[in-house]
């Protein structure tokens, strides 16, 4: 893969956010800091290691920042106002399209003004993307935020090849069916070459709704996991539909977990909570998809019910604060807190609090030694595209050690079925799960964590990626 010369980008991404956030301190200065999520999580390292271009908006509203290289990588800001953070990001991303994608959790709100800035940003992106790639460049447009780009782009360029990869769930068809602007939606979606979604449902209800919304004829065969893609043809094109469920770096995580520096700091973790008999951990943006009030409740009535003793167990969750103006995920917080809050009010002792919340984001070799720490990984989304927390863990158990107690509803559990899988709207079945995990006999816990690192192991972000290029076509550019 080569750098922008002055004939442009070969290989671009194409994302809502850059992989680092801009900050403005007090202090009137400014810096970068690495930006949250899971797709930032997943594509870092890959761009990272093939130096291509990534165009994002740099986290701040009104930002003007010139392009520039960071280790290899080209970053291309894309300025927002602050009125299209609010109607575009906050607004039809977070307040319309997150919500309608996972399974209408909480209600999407549909507004035209919302509506008429997403389509606004989504050129302003097709726009940039245009002007930075070279002739006959690859474009791999990243989710949700930006389905209208792939359209957009052909418009503009067509001698680009174009990819679209949606990281969080496709909904069911009835589902997306409310959405008002859904025909457009599809037909921006069929702009690209090769459309990608984690699993092989999210790409057949894609084919129906081509079929249903546009009056196409795709494909009717099943999609399989990186393999027999759908097919649509779409005036001369062929579009392609398939399923690319996504990963992370596992190699990089189980050296880092191996490292004396880590491990040191997984003792001193528990030194530092007390040297608990177990540890439950859950780490994740504080979204309401994800979940965190359900673990808290099945904790609650565990003790409550004098099945986990709160002087042995002791909960450390993580949660990195997100979307922080979005009304559910103001109110999510205050129920969260307010649960950490009941549990230690009536079951903590002075100096030994059952639940520790940190409402933070940690960095890398932090979030490794809390995981080498933790007994118990507690991942219990109501829906998740994929979630990659969980294979992170499974990752840096090289000691076979710990067990990991996953929500059905997260795409992971299709790949991840030694695990606890549990239903998360079954709270007796999570208190069931989460008993079993506590008490699990070693031998038994060493067997399935042998089969899930055997898995998350030989399917990382790498062979994703190459999946998704691979049927893109690219093979032997990037
Ligand atoms: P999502 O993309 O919805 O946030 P994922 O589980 O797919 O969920 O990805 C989340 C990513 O963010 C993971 O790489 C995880 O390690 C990281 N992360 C989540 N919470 C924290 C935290 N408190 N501190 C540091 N990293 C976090
Ligand atoms: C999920 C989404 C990403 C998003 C990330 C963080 O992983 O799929 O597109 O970037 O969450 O959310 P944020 O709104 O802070 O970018």
């Amino acid at each position: 893969m080569s750098s922008i010369g002055e004939n442009g980008a070969d290989f671009l991404v194409v994302a809502n956010r850059l992989p680092v956030d801009l900050e403005r301190l007090d202090d009137g200065t400014q810096r970068w800091k690495h930006s949250p999520g899971g797709l930032v999580s997943a594509l870092e390292p890959f761009l990272r290691a093939h130096s291509g271009a990534w165009i994002g908006w740099p986290g701040i509203a009104d930002a003007e920042v010139e392009a520039f290289e960071e280790d290899g990588l080209q970053l291309h800001p894309v300025t927002l106002s602050a009125a299209e953070v609010r109607d575009y990001y906050e607004g039809f991303s977070n307040g319309t399209l997150w919500p309608l994608y996972h399974d209408v959790v909480a209600p999407p709100a549909f507004h035209r003004r919302w509506w008429n800035a997403y389509v606004r940003v989504n050129q302003r992106f097709a726009d940039v993307t245009a002007k930075v790639a070279a002739q006959g460049a690859t474009v791999w447009v990243q989710d949700y935020q930006l389905q209208l780009v792939p359209a957009m782009l052909r418009e503009l360029r067509p001698d680009l090849r174009i990819g679209f990869f949606l990281h969080i769930p496709f909904p069911p068809v009835e589902l997306f069916m409310q959405l008002p602007w859904r025909t457009e939606i599809i037909r921006g979606l069929l702009g690209a070459d090769l459309v990608g979604f984690h699993r092989p449902g999210g790409a057949q209800n894609f084919l129906w709704l081509a079929r249903r919304l546009v009056g196409l004829e795709p494909s009717r065969g099943a999609v399989g996991v990186r393999t027999r893609p759908g097919v649509v043809q779409v005036g001369d094109r062929t579009v392609r539909v398939g399923a690319f469920p996504i990963s992370i770096d596992s190699a990089g995580l189980d050296a880092l977990a191996r490292s004396k520096d880590v491990q040191q700091h997984a003792r001193q973790i528990r030194d530092d909570l007390g040297n608990p008999k177990k540890i439950l951990l859950g780490v994740d943006r504080l979204d309401y998809t994800k979940g965190i009030d359900v673990r808290l409740r099945a904790l609650y009535e565990l003790i409550a019910d004098g099945r986990v003793d709160p002087t042995e167990v002791t909960m450390i969750q993580l949660a990195t604060p997100s979307r922080e103006r979005v009304d559910h995920y103001k109110q999510m917080r205050g129920e969260i807190e307010q649960a950490v809050g009941r549990i230690n009010g009536e079951f903590s002792t002075v100096g030994h609090p059952v639940v520790h919340y940190l409402h933070q984001s940690v960095d890398r070799r932090e979030l490794t030694a809390f995981m080498t720490a933790a007994d118990v990984m507690v991942v219990t989304p109501v829906r998740d595209g994929m979630n990659l927390v969980c294979k992170e863990y499974v990752a840096s158990r090289y000691d076979l050690g710990g067990a990991l107690v996953l929500s059905e509803f997260a795409g992971a559990a299709a790949e991840l079925t030694s695990a606890f899988l549990v239903n998360p709207h079954d709270l007796d079945g999570v208190k069931n799960a989460l008993e079993a995990a506590l008490t699990l006999d070693p031998a038994e816990g060493r067997r399935r964590m042998r089969a899930l690192r055997r898995q998350v192991l030989t399917h990382d972000v790498d062979r994703w990626a190459r999946s998704f290029l691979d049927a893109l076509g690219t093979q032997s550019t990037v």
